[in-house]
């Protein structure tokens, strides 16, 4: 129940610090260990790449998902959007492992792409909202990501509950080929869930970035360049169907071979700098997009803000930062709906899962 929310996917906006405490909770064993299925440690460890296969939301969270196994555990990692893969099958590695990821666990696209592999004789792992689902039953090993019923058709808490359990898998693996890692990712998803709390306690603040950027424009450019561009993709998402205003995420350097084309006086463009080694690029790229007239809001992280910025969000670790950079984009997105009377939670033409191809 909504209880005194006016919509479910404010709500769920809400819940999401809870969420990752409650995953903190459920992946931590009494002596403070990582505690996940001794299986599905050992099906990480034999193969030689992992394929992520998703869609919509959730393959924005496999794209974070495939970041954090690179950088930690050392794997390659291919993400696939599942309607594509089905249909044009990449060369396979030798030994891969499919990792699914699936709020409902009921996406048809993707569960005809467990087909295929399983057909191939390719372990499976389901990462799921739902553990009783079609492709958490299908599959060899579940992960449950412990959010709770997710409601409003826009995806929130799922996606970041993806990125934490995606996260740990990461570590956990990690931490099973005796990598030495420097980084505790219980610890540091506790800062997460308080710095999200903190987000969300500054709603005000969002809903009148809101206003002042989407009241009536008919389109909006999100830019970042790496993990940002990511959660920019995300951003993007969220705002189109909710809002109905046509919006796109860009890689930063993309821009000038093409798209800058379409900036005209007063089009918003919401830019991620919250990344070091790019901050200084994607702030030349507002520039540019200023430069032809864009109405740009830059929301930053601190230690990288610079006067100016629309929003500066409290640090965290920087492996983690999409898992709060995206409540801005979320909220953004759910007041934008909001100020021009559009069905939050039941937007028009989508349905919650996806169960035909
Ligand atoms: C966007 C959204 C969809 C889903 C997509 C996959 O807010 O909800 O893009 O993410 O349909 O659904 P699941 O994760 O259930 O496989």
């Amino acid at each position: 129940e909504k209880g005194t929310y006016p919509h479910f996917m404010l709500k769920e906006i809400d819940e999401q610090p809870f969420v990752i405490r409650k995953i903190i909770q459920e992946y931590q064993d009494e002596n403070d260990n990582i505690k996940l299925d001794a299986d599905v440690r050992a099906a990480m460890k034999a193969c030689d790449r992992i394929y992520i296969i998703a869609a919509g939301t959730s393959y924005h969270a496999g794209l974070l998902g495939k970041q954090f196994i690179e950088k930690l555990a050392n794997i390659p990692v291919e993400v696939h959007v599942a309607s594509e893969f089905s249909y044009n099958m990449p060369l396979l590695s030798e030994n891969p492992l499919f990792v699914f990821i699936s709020q409902s666990g009921e996406t048809a696209d993707s569960r005809s792409v467990l087909v295929q592999t399983k057909e191939l004789g390719h372990p499976a792992l389901t990462v799921t909202n739902v553990p009783g689902s079609t492709l958490s039953r299908e599959a060899d090993y579940t992960l449950h990501l412990h959010a709770g019923p997710e409601i409003a058709v826009a995806s929130t808490k799922a996606y970041t509950a993806q990125m934490a359990v995606l996260a740990i898998l990461a570590v956990d693996t990690a931490r099973a080929k005796g990598i030495e890692l420097d980084f505790d990712p219980m610890q540091e998803l506790g800062i997460v869930a308080n710095t999200m709390e903190a987000l969300a306690d500054q709603k005000e603040k969002f809903e009148d970035l809101a206003r002042e950027y989407l009241q009536t424009t008919r389109n909006c450019f999100f830019i970042g360049r790496g993990t940002d561009y990511y959660v920019g993709l995300e951003g993007s998402l969220k705002l189109k169907e909710i809002s109905y205003i046509q919006a796109e995420g860009f890689a930063g350097g993309e821009l000038k071979h093409g798209t800058i084309a379409l900036i005209e006086e007063g089009t918003p463009v919401i830019a991620l700098a919250t990344q070091e080694n790019v901050n200084y690029s994607i702030r030349g790229n507002v520039q540019e997009v200023e430069a032809r007239g864009a109405n740009s809001m830059i929301i930053s992280m601190k230690g990288l803000d610079k006067e100016g910025d629309a929003f500066v969000i409290p640090q965290v670790h920087e492996l983690l930062t999409p898992l709060v950079s995206v409540l801005p984009m979320q909220l953004i997105s759910y007041y934008a709906a909001l100020h021009r009377d559009c069905d939050v939670d039941k937007p028009r033409n989508l349905a919650k899962s996806v169960t035909v191809e």
